[in-house]
């Protein structure tokens, strides 16, 4: 892929020499991310930064990436501070705010929205979620964790993956799937209420590249004997009522004694965030929060690189960004750069 002034709309886009590249950037991102040096590469640049759903760490990781590499973010949260409440189409927000920026990352419930909102644009834009559609930014900083917590130099083969939860609203199981099915002989355990199974069109893309797909609603027989475990959150909002979405609220956990008794040991433990903690959901438990295997704030983390080489990569910069490089003259004691133990700890 030719990654400068391109729209990064979804992972159907890449092939695995575009994820190479990425990930070469965003290996060489750390330094900033650890505040060890500063780079001021994108100095003048400004982001446009469209949540129209809400959001947590997409939105601020992606804030702070365009600033770490340091560009300037615009925000927009929530439709109803933005002009589209009063009628204005995408067609006219495109243009209204690609005359303000260099780049745009836009999330938006509606799928299909990002990709209409691009056709409009004059600068980059970038999905940070479509609806129910996809999650490109998300899937290749999970590909990109799944390869440093088990330790893959190249493209992963062989991988035995149990996908967990909605898997018919995630978007970003959806683009999880898509990005994995680049590569050779994955095994999918699918694991989700039938109502919230993977959608058709992407189980049918899997075994069409060769990977294999197991379906159940069993979970204890879905954890068994896989690489790393994907839960992910009832998605609520995609839902008629909430009525609809308590049916299937909790009905999948993973907890210390769950994971102890029917996962391998050392199996991954991922999730995109937010996982829902509530009582009658609590899909993750916080027993398991000091649980080495517990990659969900790494994933976090890492997503912040992979949002740095996204920006680096389509604004034409990835090469300049060592040039432009300061120390950092602020205080970065290393001892609190590890993260607390968290209320409810065990
Ligand atoms: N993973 C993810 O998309 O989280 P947010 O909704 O907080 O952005």
């Amino acid at each position: 892929m030719q990654f400068t002034g391109t729209h990064i709309l979804s992972i159907g886009q890449f092939e695995s020499q575009d994820v190479e590249r990425l990930f070469e950037v965003a290996d060489r991102m750390e330094p900033y991310t650890k505040r060890e040096k500063r780079t001021r590469v994108l100095d003048g640049a400004i982001l446009g930064n469209l949540f129209f759903e809400p959001s947590t760490r997409t939105r601020v990781s992606f804030g702070c990436a365009f600033n770490l590499l340091g560009g300037h973010v615009r925000e927009t949260t929530d439709i109803k501070a933005s002009a589209i409440s009063k009628g204005e189409s995408l067609y006219d927000t495109a243009r209204v705010i690609s005359g303000y920026s260099d780049i745009i990352a836009m999330r938006h419930p509606v799928a299909g929205s990002v990709e209409e909102f691009s056709r409009a644009s004059r600068v980059p834009v970038i999905n940070a979620g479509d609806g129910p559609s996809e999650h490109p930014s998300q899937a290749l900083l999970d590909l990109y964790t799944i390869r440093k917590e088990l330790k893959i130099t190249g493209p992963v083969e062989n991988l035995r993956i149990a996908m967990v939860g909605d898997l018919k609203y995630g978007r970003t199981v959806h683009s999880l799937s898509k990005l994995l099915s680049l590569y050779r002989n994955i095994h999918f355990t699918l694991v989700s209420p039938k109502e919230l199974s993977m959608p058709g069109e992407i189980v049918d893309q899997l075994l069409a590249a060769g990977h294999t797909v197991c379906q159940t609603d069993n979970m204890q027989q879905g954890l068994q004997n896989n690489d790393t475990v994907y839960l992910t959150r009832i998605q609520e909002e995609r839902f008629a009522n909430q009525q609809e979405a308590d049916i299937y609220r909790g009905r999948f956990r993973l907890n210390q004694s769950i994971y102890t008794q029917h996962c391998k040991p050392n199996t991954v433990i991922m999730h995109p965030l937010p996982r829902d903690s509530r009582a009658e959901a609590n899909e993750l438990d916080n027993d398991l929060n000091q649980h080495p295997s517990l990659a969900i704030f790494r994933q976090t983390d890492n997503g912040v690189l992979i949002r740095m080489a996204l920006f680096a990569l389509t604004l034409g910069v990835a090469e300049e960004v060592e040039k432009h490089t300061e120390e950092v003259h602020w205080y970065t004691d290393k001892r609190f750069r590890k993260l607390p133990p968290m209320t409810g700890d065990q």
